[in-house]
């Protein structure tokens, strides 16, 4: 008997880890040829920051977001946006937390994440046994298809910080704010210096670090939470 694959949700910007990886090696490489210790700690270093970016677009992401969603306190029913949805990591574990509700997902699909395509999410959604709730959109982040107050939660994991210009990003955090619900609520996952732009761009919201699982390879890439609830 064949046994069935779960999902696959690709590697977040893949060419960085390729590189530092790489990097690490070649380090390696030469500090064996030279017997240099400098050469043998960089490699070191390189290989570690690779490490630890592999082990969180891998595993660690996926805990951390399973933790934050059980926090939002959902009952089930929620109308859920996930904006830079990718595959679908947290579509679909939002998804599962909505037997009733709906998950709808909006991309560009571009090289951020690899094998990204509307496609690989449904198919993901699919394994899951959730692509009855799951929904995929093509469209920008600074300009959502959606009618304002449709939303009774919107996410964005790692998605926000890849808009080109610092305006284009607080026009996708407005958008968010503007699709979100009275009482709703919004969670960015983001690196700390995004996060707390967008915190004092809207004047409102808590920001939380994520811990060393949600790392992307160095501490400067730590990514905090952005919780906000909007006003009623
Ligand atoms: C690093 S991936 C994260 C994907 C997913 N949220 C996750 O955590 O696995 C960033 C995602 O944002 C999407 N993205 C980047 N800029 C975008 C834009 N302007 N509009 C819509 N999606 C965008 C990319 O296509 C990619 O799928």
């Amino acid at each position: 008997m064949s046994k069935k694959s779960g999902p696959t949700y690709g590697i977040d910007a893949a060419p960085l880890p390729a590189l530092l990886g790489a990097a690490g090696l070649a380090a390696a490489v030469g500090g064996v040829r030279r017997r240099s210790a400098r050469l043998g700690l960089v490699s070191a270093a390189l290989l570690s920051m690779t490490g630890i970016y592999l082990h969180t677009t891998l595993r660690g992401k996926f805990r951390v977001w399973e933790r934050e969603l059980d926090r939002l306190g959902l009952r089930g029913d929620e109308q859920l946006l996930d904006m830079g949805c990718g595959r679908g990591a947290v579509l679909i574990a939002a998804a599962q937390h909505l037997p009733s509700g709906r998950a709808v997902g909006i991309d560009l699909w571009t090289v951020d994440q690899s094998g990204n395509s509307p496609q690989a999410t449904l198919a993901n959604a699919a394994k899951a046994g959730v692509a009855d709730r799951v929904e995929v959109r093509t469209g920008d982040l600074s300009s959502l298809p959606f009618a304002d107050q449709s939303f009774d939660v919107v996410t964005a994991a790692a998605a926000i910080h890849n808009l080109r210009s610092p305006g284009l990003r607080l026009r996708a955090v407005d958008e968010a704010m503007r699709v979100l619900r009275p009482g709703g609520q919004l969670l960015i996952a983001d690196p700390w210096p995004f996060n707390r732009r967008y915190a004092s761009h809207l004047g409102q919201g808590t920001v939380h670090r994520l811990g060393p699982s949600y790392w992307y390879g160095v501490p400067l890439l730590a990514v905090t939470s952005l919780h906000v609830t909007k006003a009623n």
